[in-house]
């Protein structure tokens, strides 16, 4: 029976120790070999391959795989944003989603500006096979989405353009010094009064979710501690000024909603 039980538990540990080398390597052991053997240049280097190969990313993006990655808080997170939106007026007005994400979140957005009368949803991805990808999802509403390939920290569209734009854990993928300059984009497309809806990853409250959230940023991605402090979305969009936010946090507070409203 110990034998059993002894196997059990080594095969689990087998198996949990593969799937960590396996997302190691997907995001920044493949950002480590990279810039090793080429050097890290260009404005999409900072992409790890989980977001651009696309057989890694239909591979990956299973709604329990996505959920688990998210402690289990990705439907209560996309349904904060859902709420908010559905009490947004956007009839005949044009939504931006800032980046693709996995899961059902684009998809869900996507249904409920339009069904909130929404002229036209513009999806803008660095990465055009995450364009590629969110479109498979979209079937339904191929007539109200424009799919642009475009970088959140440099954005081509006119100032003013659109009344919501949804940006779904973006920045923390964003090397520190672009992060800023992406709410600032965001900022910058916004209408007066229109309303941005960020969700991202926050500091713990709890010392245990904090050391195992540390622990997580520091093997998998590095560029994300920082939003607990120097790059925290609520104090940038704060000091940037002319916005009004209201900010409501997840799980122990390992999670944010900002919803920051352009004055
Ligand atoms: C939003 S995050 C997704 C994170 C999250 N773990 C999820 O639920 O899927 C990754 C996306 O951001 C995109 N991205 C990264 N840097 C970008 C940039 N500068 N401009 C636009 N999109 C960017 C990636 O291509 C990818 O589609």
């Amino acid at each position: 029976m110990n034998t059993w039980i002894m196997s059990v538990v080594l095969v689990l540990l087998f198996l949990l120790a593969l799937t960590g080398l396996f997302f190691f390597m997907a995001t920044r052991g493949a950002l480590l070999v990279r810039g090793l053997v080429s050097g890290s240049h260009g404005e999409k280097a900072h992409v790890y391959p989980i977001y651009s190969n696309i057989r890694l990313i239909k591979l990956v993006d299973f709604q329990p795989i996505i959920s688990a990655i998210l402690l289990f808080q990705y439907d209560r997170l996309v349904s904060k944003i859902v709420s908010e939106l559905m009490q947004s007026d956007l009839k005949n007005k044009k939504v931006l989603v800032t980046s693709c994400a996995f899961g059902n979140v684009i998809p869900l957005v996507v249904k409920t500006v339009v069904q909130a009368g929404a002229e036209r949803v513009l999806i803008v991805d660095i990465i055009n096979n995450q364009l590629v990808h969110a479109k498979s999802k979209l079937d339904h509403f191929s007539g109200k989405v424009d799919f642009i390939e475009e970088n959140a920290t440099a954005m081509k569209q006119r100032d003013g353009i659109v009344d919501a734009n949804v940006m779904f854990f973006l920045l923390h993928e964003l090397p520190h010094h672009l992060k800023g300059q992406a709410l600032i984009e965001a900022g910058r497309m916004l209408k007066p009064g229109g309303k941005l809806f960020l969700a991202e990853f926050h500091r713990p409250d709890l010392w245990i979710l904090r050391a195992l959230s540390w622990t997580y940023f520091k093997v998998f991605e590095p560029l994300g501690l920082a939003l607990w402090d120097t790059c925290d979305p609520l104090g940038c969009l704060e000091n940037m000024g002319g916005w009004t936010c209201e900010c409501t946090t997840y799980f122990f507070g390992n999670f944010q909603i900002i919803i920051a409203t352009k004055q």
